[in-house]
Parts: structure tokens; C-alpha cells; sequence
């Protein structure tokens, strides 16, 4: 096991109606005027919004909102609150929302305090030290931001979507999370929010670093758990065991419990992270197509963690032959996504029949170098191999 830091200071509010404790919650963490993030309108449809303003309310707390972030969250909209929290002078963020929404609203916490563009951090040109603290009401168990330090935003102009990593200033003071606020979501968010935590899980688990017993095991019984609730919510949406179970996975997921001690991967998000900034599709959807790909390629190419995932969690049986125990974890997932969530595992199925792979693939390297590091090492040709087994 490799020598770790592990810094979670997130206070974790679970479980029924625990929006109620918004109030008191900001309160707590030295809120006296908020600046709340939504986005495109459930939480106005659902009536979650406005039981959080009267939740402020009755704690005292002046607010300011600003709605309209869409999935993908994009940089214009950044700067459009970046302007309004200056005029408002909020001394805390209040994202209600996924990850879209709390991204958002990380990139305005370091944003705020910061005299050049936000964009400079996400371009790696500048070093955020300082951040609007914030608290967040978790609407979709997905990206796992609300317990992570980590925020993705899309630049419309380069079609780039990249991620800026600050654990230390970026995590949420608090997250309210209810489980029954999940039960509006589409189908189709919850399933695409399942395959986004699961490739959370095995972006770690996929590792060179022996001996990690610990997150190995973590991760194995968590995507058991995931999986078996996942088709429990499939099949009653209201189950809300399973929503809770579910909830909860996402955010272990992604605040690194499953990844102390080991290297990470992360090639798969950087490769989705491409197809979503060009095609705008859910994140999930699209890690979805391209996870079992990697997998695929992974089977020939360093199959012995894909083999033992499949030993472990697919029940596949032991052949003696790591690379074709590799391959059969690689479909077995890959049937899984399709036929229980009913998710797309092809770039047709996605909706992009044609996708523009070299675009993809240059991209891809443009930002990331000509080697990917990880649990493979990929050039240029290894990836779009990886691309053209999800076509
Ligand atoms: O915008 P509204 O109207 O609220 O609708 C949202 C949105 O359309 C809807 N929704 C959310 N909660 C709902 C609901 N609809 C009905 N009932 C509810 N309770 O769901 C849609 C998707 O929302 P979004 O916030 O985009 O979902 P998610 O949490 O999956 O976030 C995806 C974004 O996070 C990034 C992704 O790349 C993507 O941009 N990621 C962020 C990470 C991080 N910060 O650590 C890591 C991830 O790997 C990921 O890259
Ligand atoms: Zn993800």
C-alpha cells in the first residue's frame, strides 16, 4: 500500500426530509448570506426549492439564487455567477442539485476570490488557494460531488471538458441528503448516475499497486451492493431502501475511501470527458459505451484485475486463463448496463451513429499527452482501438 493523505471533513446529513435542517445547517457552518445554484427547474417542479428558502429563512439567512445550470455545466454560465455572487457578496454557496449544479458552483467558489478568469484553473495556468466555502442538497446520486474536491466544467469555445482537483478548500462543509428526493428522476438520469458510480469504483480498482486489500475489497462489495439496488429501483422507483443504499454508494464512491493507498486510473472518464464536450450526452450514458471498451482492450492488454472483478462480482468462473475470464468480465458488464439499466453501450445506441473519432482521439491526446498513464499505458493508437470497440 502506497503512503496517503485522506482528508473527508464533509458533515453528511442522511435520510428523510433532512432538507428541513438546511437553516440551521449553514447556520452551523458560519452562513449568514447564501448564494443558492440550481439548475434546470426540478427543484422548482418538486417543491425542494422553496422548502429550502423558507428553511433559510426561518434560520435568519439572506439568499440570493441563481437557476438555469444545465448538464455538462459550461464556463459562461460560471462567469454569469461569478458576477452575481460579487454584487450579492454571499459569504457561502448553496448548490441544490447534482453534480452539474455543485461543479458550478465550485468553479464560482474559487472563481470569486480570484482576479483573472476562472478558466485559468481548469487550464491549469493558476493554483486556487482560497474557496467560498459551501454546503450542498443532493438531488441525483451520480458524480459524487458533493463528498469530493473535485469539479468538471465545459469550455464552449475549445470544446474542452476538464476537471480541477482541490480537496483541501473544495469539499463541502455539509451535504443534505434524501433519499425520496431521487424518486423524480428519469430512468434514465438514475441509470446513467449507476454507471457513473460504478466506473467511479473501478477507475480505482483498476491498479497496478499490489496489496490493497482494503479498497479492493470495498470496491467489489460496493458494486455488489450497487448493482442488486440498482435493479431493485429499476424495477420500483419508489423502493427506498434500495434509493438509499444507492445514494450513499455514490458518494463512497468518489470521496477516495476506495482509493487510499493505490494509484488510479481515470482513463476511461478522460475519454468520455471527450464524447460529452463534443456531443453534449450524459456522463453516465457515455461511460457506459466506453467502460466495457476499455475493458475489452484491457483483457488483452493487462487482463489480471479485469479477471478477478469478473471472479469476484460477475461470477465468472475461473478458467485459468486471465485473459479470457477478462474478456467474459468485459461482456458480462456490458449486458448488465444494457439489459438491467437499459442503458446504450454502443455510440449508435448513444445517438451518435457517426461519432468523429480522430477529433475524439486528438483531442484527447492534445489534453492529456501522447502517452496516457494509468493501469495501461495508452498512445494514440491504443485509444482509438478503445473508441472503435464501442462503435
Ligand atoms: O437541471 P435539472 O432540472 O435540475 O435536472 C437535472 C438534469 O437534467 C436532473 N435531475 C437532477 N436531480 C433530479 C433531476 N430530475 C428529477 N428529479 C431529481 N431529483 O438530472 C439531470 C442531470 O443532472 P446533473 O447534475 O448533470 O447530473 P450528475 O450528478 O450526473 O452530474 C453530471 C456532471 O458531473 C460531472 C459530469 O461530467 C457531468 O458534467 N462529473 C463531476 C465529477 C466531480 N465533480 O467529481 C466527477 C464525475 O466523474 C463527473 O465527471
Ligand atoms: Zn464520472
Amino acid at each position: 500500500m502506497n503512503n496517503f493523505t485522506f482528508y473527508s471533513p464533509t458533515e453528511f446529513v442522511f435520510g428523510r426530509s433532512t432538507e428541513s435542517k438546511v437553516g440551521e445547517l449553514c447556520k452551523k457552518h458560519g452562513a449568514s448570506r447564501v448564494l443558492i445554484v440550481y439548475g434546470g427547474g426540478s427543484v422548482v417542479r418538486s417543491g425542494l426549492l422553496e422548502r429550502v428558502k423558507k428553511a433559510l429563512a426561518a434560520a435568519g439567512i439572506a439568499f440570493e439564487e441563481m437557476g438555469g445550470v444545465q448538464p455538462n455545466p459550461i464556463d459562461s454560465k460560471v462567469r454569469e455567477g461569478i458576477e452575481i455572487a460579487r454584487k450579492f457578496k454571499p459569504d457561502f454557496l448553496l448548490p441544490v442539485g447534482g453534480g452539474s449544479v455543485i461543479d458550478t458552483a465550485k468553479a464560482m467558489a474559487v472563481g470569486y476570490y480570484y482576479e483573472g478568469d476562472f478558466w485559468d484553473f481548469y487550464a491549469k495556468k493558476a493554483t486556487a488557494v482560497k474557496a467560498l466555502p459551501m454546503g450542498v442538497v443532493l438531488t441525483i446520486p451520480a458524480a459524487g460531488s458533493e463528498g469530493s474536491g473535485n469539479s468538471v466544467i465545459t469550455n464552449t469555445q475549445s470544446h474542452v471538458k476538464v476537471g480541477i482537483r482541490y480537496p483541501m478548500i473544495l469539499r463541502p462543509k455539509f451535504a443534505v441528503m434524501n433519499p425520496e428526493l431521487t424518486m423524480t428522476l428519469p430512468q434514465w438520469q438514475t441509470a446513467s448516475g449507476v454507471s457513473d458510480m460504478m466506473a467511479h469504483i473501478l477507475e480505482r480498482y483498476l491498479s497496478n499497486t499490489p496489496d490493497v486489500q482494503i479498497g479492493d475489497r470495498l470496491a467489489e462489495g460496493m458494486l455488489l451492493a450497487i448493482m442488486e439496488c440498482a435493479e431493485r429501483v429499476m424495477d420500483n422507483p419508489e423502493d427506498y431502501e434500495a434509493r438509499a443504499n444507492i445514494m450513499w454508494s455514490a458518494t463512497v464512491a468518489h470521496n477516495d475511501t476506495c482509493s487510499i493507498g493505490r494509484e488510479e486510473d481515470w482513463n476511461s472518464h478522460a475519454m468520455e470527458h471527450e464524447i460529452s464536450a463534443e456531443y453534449d450526452v450524459t456522463h453516465g450514458a457515455g461511460l457506459a459505451v466506453i467502460f466495457p471498451a476499455f475493458l475489452q482492450y484491457g483483457a488483452k492488454h493487462n487482463p489480471h484485475k479485469i479477471a478477478q472483478l469478473g471472479h469476484r462480482v460477475f461470477g465468472i468462473v475461473d478458467s485459468g486463463d486471465e485473459s479470457i475470464d477478462a474478456m467474459a468480465t468485459a461482456i458480462a458488464l456490458k449486458t448488465w448496463f444494457h439489459e438491467k439499466l437499459h442503458l446504450p453501450v454502443t455510440f449508435g445506441q448513444l445517438g451518435i451513429p457517426d461519432p468523429d473519432l480522430e477529433l475524439l482521439n486528438e483531442r484527447l491526446h492534445r489534453l492529456k499527452g501522447e502517452v496516457l498513464q494509468g493501469y495501461m499505458e495508452l498512445d494514440a493508437t491504443a485509444t482509438m482501438e478503445i473508441y472503435k470497440l464501442a462503435l
